[in-house]
């Protein structure tokens, strides 16, 4: 069974660029196209939140319009920068997704390997949040089915990242969501987006990981006080193969070829055009002059 990864995709509204410079749609857009030109064809795509940038109808209505080219079923959840009841109307025709009730979780059962999608969303909250209700539902999950391969996905990753500016965020209940997880050998994975970078650690007993960004990353800047700053390096996904006899592999996966290149071609164009407002963005452009100057 092959699970691929979409994350923190970030949509906005037709005409606007996120920062007034990053078309996240067109990066979506080739997201779904490298992903249904895929060969074996994944058999599901889970999408773990900010799927959109400000949780706006319109964004989803946008977002929608993007997946609906996707050729493989999706599952999503949202993230801290999605609004809970805009994602909720944006994917209420989904049969997967809860109707009602305080939180969009939810098990799929049909494939080899269980998914069970976790809400870490609290209103108006960067961080990540796993209360007692929801720790509850998961706990009654596990139960059902507790020698079945489970991989959970969720937003906000339980675990330090080493972006401090990302951890200071925090995630209440990560050490119960830990203690809960180490005591079913089964889940064979934890999928997190949040970060925008792929990277792995061993966790509650299993691997946890997160995946880059569709669009742009966080800059890898492991100091004690860095600033956030955001950089076009190549966008991506993650695929999680998994398989009877070697249970899960995760990869990190480049969106395209092109996109690998250091100097990614649409954005001399991009740099040129939009000159001005990128002197408005001190973080971005010291992170892109330092990835220049390390050519
Ligand atoms: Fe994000």
């Amino acid at each position: 069974m092959i699970i691929a990864q979409i994350t923190d995709t970030h949509v906005k509204r037709k005409g606007q660029l996120l920062h007034h410079m990053i078309d996240t749609a067109r990066y979506l857009k080739r997201a779904v196209r490298r992903l249904n030109a895929l060969r074996p064809r994944p058999d599901v795509v889970i999408a773990t939140g900010d799927l959109v940038e400000r949780g706006r109808p319109k964004e989803y209505k946008r977002l929608r319009k993007i997946l609906a080219e996707l050729e493989i079923p999706l599952y999503a959840i949202p993230g801290n920068h999605d609004d809970r009841e805009s994602f909720r109307d944006a994917f209420g025709d989904q049969p997967y997704l809860p109707k009602n009730g305080p939180f969009v979780q939810y098990v799929v059962d049909a494939y080899p390997v269980r998914m069970i999608g976790l809400d870490s969303t609290s209103p108006g909250e960067a961080g990540g949040t796993l209360d007692e209700p929801r720790l509850r539902w998961l706990e009654t999950r596990l139960t059902e089915q507790p020698s079945r391969p489970t991989l959970i996905f969720l937003h906000h990753p339980p675990f330090q990242t080493g972006i401090k500016v990302v951890d200071a965020l925090g995630f209440r209940g990560a050490a119960e969501f830990a203690d809960l997880v180490s005591r079913y050998p089964n889940v064979v994975r934890v999928v997190a987006g949040h970060i925008h970078r792929p990277l792995q650690v061993p966790w509650a007993g299993t691997y946890a990981s997160t995946a880059s960004s569709t669009a742009y990353q966080v800059v890898l800047d492991l100091r004690e006080r860095a600033p956030l700053g955001i950089v076009l390096e190549a966008p991506g996904f993650a695929l999680h193969v998994w398989s009877p006899l070697s249970g899960m592999t995760s990869y990190a996966c480049l969106t395209d070829a092109e996109s690998a290149a250091l100097d990614y071609p649409g954005f001399s164009d991009l740099r040129a055009e939009r000159a001005g407002r990128l002197r408005a963005l001190p973080t971005f452009v010291a992170a892109h002059r330092s990835a220049s100057s390390a050519r």
